[in-house]
């Protein structure tokens, strides 16, 4: 089921990708399906559970494809979540309403037997469906990003059971027994590379990889927990599909995003909030590396002239370079859908 390559070669959001800036630059926005969307909400409520929505190809591709017909983004992201690689695991996943996701603790190499890799392709096949669907009904001209959680962010939710303030359980887990902490890293290394693969197999024809929680390790554990498994990832989907572009969002990594990129040979950066526009510019010149970024979510919350100036000053600090517009983290729930029209059509008019 591999695309044909006529149609993939129209794609503008692979362009930077190929070595070409473009301007305007390629659009779309973390999280950009979700519940500021009233028709995500409806669908959302005729699925039941959110893990419903994600495991139900009809309605996940469904959710997909809101925010292209109401934005027309250069890509669509598969609807999806990074929790169903440990609930495909066996890990007890559940979404409470308002309060996020809960699962059953894994605190110790004794509780990894309660992980099963073998099982995993019989609870992601809906969501290879989903892409394999999405790819028929999306626009040809528009991109379709397949993604994944990394293994640090992924293992702080399994850990924890829960979101945290400081990923405490894991990063103590990881500095009491690195070895037994690495065989659940590992795991996740070797899920997340056949979940990938079968993505792009499906029709995904570029990848993300959200590590949302890589500012909270220091110098050594970053690189064993965050960049490592990166990079393993990276090269095996290298080489299974060497045309596919992979996106990492190493979220908080603050100066260690430029070793980041280095060492895990990502083809494209994702910035977050926090990072200065001239960084975005400058810090990665050296490398050969498209770079993603940065509104503020809450900047498109407010909206206004604010917002506009704030669009206008990133798109003319990164004007003649390989840069996909996006936001530094993801819409949130009381973003004003008018607010995103007025960002796509600021940023499609250019400076
Ligand atoms: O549009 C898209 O970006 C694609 C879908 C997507 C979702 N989650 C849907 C979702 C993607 C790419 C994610 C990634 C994700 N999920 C991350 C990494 C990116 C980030 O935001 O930092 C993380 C950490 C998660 C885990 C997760 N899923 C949390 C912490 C929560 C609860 C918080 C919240 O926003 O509600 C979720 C639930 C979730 N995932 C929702 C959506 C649309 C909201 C659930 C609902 O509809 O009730």
């Amino acid at each position: 089921m591999q695309m044909d390559i006529g149609s993939k070669a129209a794609r503008r959001f692979l362009e930077p990708f190929r070595g070409k800036a473009c301007s305007p630059p390629p659009i779309w926005l973390m999280r950009q399906a979700g519940r500021y969307l009233p028709e995500y909400r409806e669908t959302r409520t005729k699925a039941g559970g959110f893990l419903n929505l994600c495991y139900t190809p009809e309605l996940a591709a469904e959710v997909t494809l809101q925010p292209i017909r109401r934005y027309g983004f250069d890509a669509a992201i598969l609807f999806s979540d990074i929790l169903v690689v440990p609930d495909a695991l066996g890990q007890k996943v559940s979404f409470v309403e308002g309060e996020g996701p809960r699962l059953e603790p894994i605190r110790n190499v004794n509780d990894l037997r309660r992980l099963d890799p073998a099982r995993t392709a019989r609870t992601f096949a809906p969501v290879w469906e989903t892409v394999a669907r999405l790819r028929q009904d999306l626009p040809r001209e528009t991109s379709l990003i397949g993604f994944c959680g990394a293994p640090w962010t992924v293992a702080t939710y399994m850990v924890q059971g829960e979101g945290s303030s400081d990923q405490a359980e894991a990063r103590l887990w990881a500095y009491r027994d690195r070895e037994g902490f690495s065989r659940l890293i590992d795991i996740l290394v070797e899920t997340s590379i056949s979940y990938l693969d079968n993505q792009v197999k499906a029709g995904a024809d570029c990848l993300q990889i959200f590590d949302t929680w890589a500012g909270s390790l220091p110098d050594d554990e970053f690189d064993r927990w965050v960049v490592d498994p990166t990079r393993r990832i990276r090269e095996s989907l290298r080489d299974l599909h060497p045309d596919v572009p992979v996106i990492g969002f190493p979220r908080g990594a603050g100066p260690a995003a430029v070793w980041y990129v280095a060492e895990t040979g990502v083809d494209g950066i994702g910035c977050d909030t926090a990072t200065p526009p001239y960084v975005m510019k400058e810090a990665f010149e050296d490398e050969d590396v498209v770079v993603q970024g940065n509104l503020d979510p809450l900047l498109l919350v407010a909206g206004g002239t604010q917002m506009d100036e704030r669009v206008d000053e990133i798109l003319s600090l990164m004007a003649g370079q390989r840069f996909i517009f996006n936001l530094g983290h993801g819409i949130v729930p009381q973003t004003p859908p008018e607010n995103v029209a007025r960002l796509v059509e600021r940023v499609r008019k250019g400076t």
